[in-house]
């Protein structure tokens, strides 16, 4: 079991503060990803809270226990990188036994922990093996396996499957999903860019701007009521979208946003007026890029085929209740 509390904690680069006054409760068990722009901390959060990096002012604690000058090997904590960094010269069974074999653990006791660490991440039959006979995804179960074995209280993961191809990608995240169900006392920490990892994964997200934690709240909560414009255009992909000035100021707001998928194509005089830019087809769904005359196109999300050429008059609608209103300062209004 591992709760773990981050207290006012902050950490600068020489003139730069990267991290400021960060405030976070993590529940034992609960796996939480860490989301925001290229740039604004989440690393740095990371290797503080592994101790790889010291911290330049608050604390850190695990179970209530006082962590923040504990050496990072002795904190209870594993942390896969997105690159996995195997020995290329030692079988998957000796790169996962190794930290072990340096603990100078019990030969059968060694061999039981590979084995079932294997065993939750199917690589059962794959311990003979060399790094280079592995795929992408297979190595980075490994690396997840080398940390799996140390019996870690808290798991960290760094953008672990930013190297894979979209269709490992996808598969690694459901053995981690899997991982997840299979190791319920272990708490994980998760950093991605990825939309559908965060959505999908996350007990909690943690969205972070500029060093600052901007919102905390489950993948729905976050993407259903925002608490600002930032969160409202990070989360959700294609990205909501925004307008400010005169349009905004009708729904007595400074900033209006709306879901692509909530708008729809109205009747001649309805709505927003527009011009098709383009459209994108995924197959399944369609992205349709209408010029309103605001900075950016509005983005509607329509099932199925959309059949516009470029050029095409079109009127956009919404239903009141899934626009969302946000004031000059950006928080959203009730
Ligand atoms: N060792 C370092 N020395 C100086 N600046 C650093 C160092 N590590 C990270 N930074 C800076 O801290 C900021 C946050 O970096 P990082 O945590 O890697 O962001 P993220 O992982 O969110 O992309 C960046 O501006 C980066 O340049
Ligand atoms: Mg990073």
């Amino acid at each position: 079991m591992a709760r773990l509390t981050i207290s006012n904690l902050d950490k600068r680069f020489g003139a730069f503060d990267i991290l400021k006054d960060v405030n976070l409760e993590i529940p034992s068990g609960e796996f939480v990803v860490f989301v925001g722009p290229s740039g604004c901390g989440k690393s740095t959060l990371l290797r503080c809270i592994s101790g790889l990096e010291a911290v330049s002012g608050g604390t850190l604690s695990i179970d209530g226990v006082d962590v923040t000058k504990v050496p990072p090997s002795q904190r209870g904590i594993a942390m896969v990188f997105q690159s996995y960094a195997l020995y290329p010269h030692m079988s998957v069974f000796d790169n996962m036994a190794y930290a072990l074999k340096i603990q100078k653990l019990g030969k059968a006791e060694i061999e039981a922990k590979v084995r079932d660490a294997a065993r939750k991440l199917q690589l059962d039959l794959l311990l003979d093996r060399l790094p280079r006979q592995l795929s992408g995804g297979q190595r980075q179960r490994v690396a997840i396996g080398r940390a799996i074995v140390r019996d870690p209280k808290v798991f960290l993961f760094d953008e672990p499957l930013s190297n894979l191809d979209a269709a490992l990608r996808v598969q690694t995240r459901l053995e981690i999903a899997a991982l997840k169900q299979s190791l319920p006392g272990t708490t994980m920490i998760y950093v991605t860019h990825d939309q559908v990892e965060a959505m999908t994964l996350a007990d909690r997200i943690v969205v972070l701007n500029a060093g600052r934690v901007e919102q905390v709240g489950t993948p729905l909560e976050l993407y259903e009521r925002p608490g600002s414009v930032f969160v409202a255009g990070f989360i959700g992909s294609p990205k909501m979208n925004l307008l400010a000035g005169a349009e905004a100021a009708k729904f007595g707001a400074a900033t209006i946003g709306v879901r692509p998928e909530h708008l729809a194509f109205g009747q001649p005089g309805e709505g927003w007026a527009g011009t098709v830019m383009r459209t994108e087809h995924l197959g399944s769904e369609s992205y349709v890029y209408v010029d309103v005359g605001s900075d950016e196109p509005m983005i509607v999300r329509t099932p199925g085929t959309a059949a516009f050429a470029q050029g095409d008059a079109v009127a956009l609608t919404a239903d009141e209740g899934a626009i969302l209103r946000f004031d000059a300062g950006g928080s959203r209004l009730a």
